[in-house]
């Protein structure tokens, strides 16, 4: 698989290509059809959001666009910590975004039955291929240790499961989190890995490298069957490329 990998100067700039590459994908939409877009948590998206609202609440037209999650914490979505209540707060009330068009996972709720609950969101809602739910877009984000969505290198086995979505732990904090698979993220159409920050640049490295270590981590296994892979990186997460 070829991955694409583009560098960015900054998150503004890394902003400003994801919100014209979803205005691109969403203005060749067919009548009432809508762009599914799995969004991520963690810190990185709050720039990308924030940017996203400040210059793109006109330009994109939000009501086709159907917004779900790769992760969320368990935790109520009124909880800081709740990848629901970031896009809430920095993208969906400053965009204006119908709650019709939200998809959000209960993170209150039991963990296995949500993890159950929400795969079949996935296939009432998504178009099916071959019976597997497509997502048009998954954005993933890349942790330090080399994780993505809530799959972690302990748990790494998560990714290939036969599962939509699976519970996960997180390895310090213990925290429960409920993740899609690799079931989803490589049937999805476009799969887009942000990483920015010095911190990032090690586990960049080692995964467009293959290196030896990389084969512990779980990002190493996003390999879209479309081909669609991009990783969207700043100068300072791609220094060591
Ligand atoms: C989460 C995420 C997770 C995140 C990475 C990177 O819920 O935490 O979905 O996969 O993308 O941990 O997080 P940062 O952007 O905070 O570095």
């Amino acid at each position: 698989m070829d991955k694409k990998i583009k560098i960015f100067n900054n998150t503004d700039e890394l902003s400003e290509f994801l919100g014209n590459f979803w205005k691109q994908k969403i203005d060749e939409l067919e009548e009432n059809k809508y762009y599914s877009i799995a969004l991520s948590g963690g810190n990185t998206p709050i720039k990308i959001f924030t940017y996203l609202s400040e210059n793109f609440k006109y330009k994109i037209e939000w009501s086709k666009v159907k917004f779900f999650w790769g992760d969320e914490r368990c935790v109520p979505p009124t909880d800081s910590d709740s990848n629901f209540k970031l896009a809430k707060d920095y993208l969906f009330d400053q965009v204006g975004i119908a709650e019709t068009n939200i998809f959000r996972i209960k993170g209150e709720s039991n963990p296995s039955g949500e993890a159950k609950d929400y795969s079949r969101i996935f296939e009432d809602n998504l178009h099916l291929e071959n019976g597997n739910p497509i997502f048009d877009f998954i954005l993933l984000g890349l942790g330090t240790d080399g994780h993505t969505a809530s799959i972690f290198p302990h748990q790494i086995e998560l990714f290939n499961s036969s599962d939509y979505c699976e519970v996960a732990e997180h390895p310090h904090t213990g925290q429960k989190r409920i993740t899609i698979t690799g079931n989803i993220i490589n049937n999805a159409e476009t799969v887009v890995i942000v990483a920015v920050g010095k911190n990032k640049a090690e586990k960049v490295y080692e995964i467009l490298n293959k290196t030896e270590l990389s084969s512990n981590y779980p990002a190493m296994l996003v390999e879209p069957k479309s081909g669609n892979l991009i990783w969207l990186l700043d100068e300072e997460s791609a220094e060591r490329l």
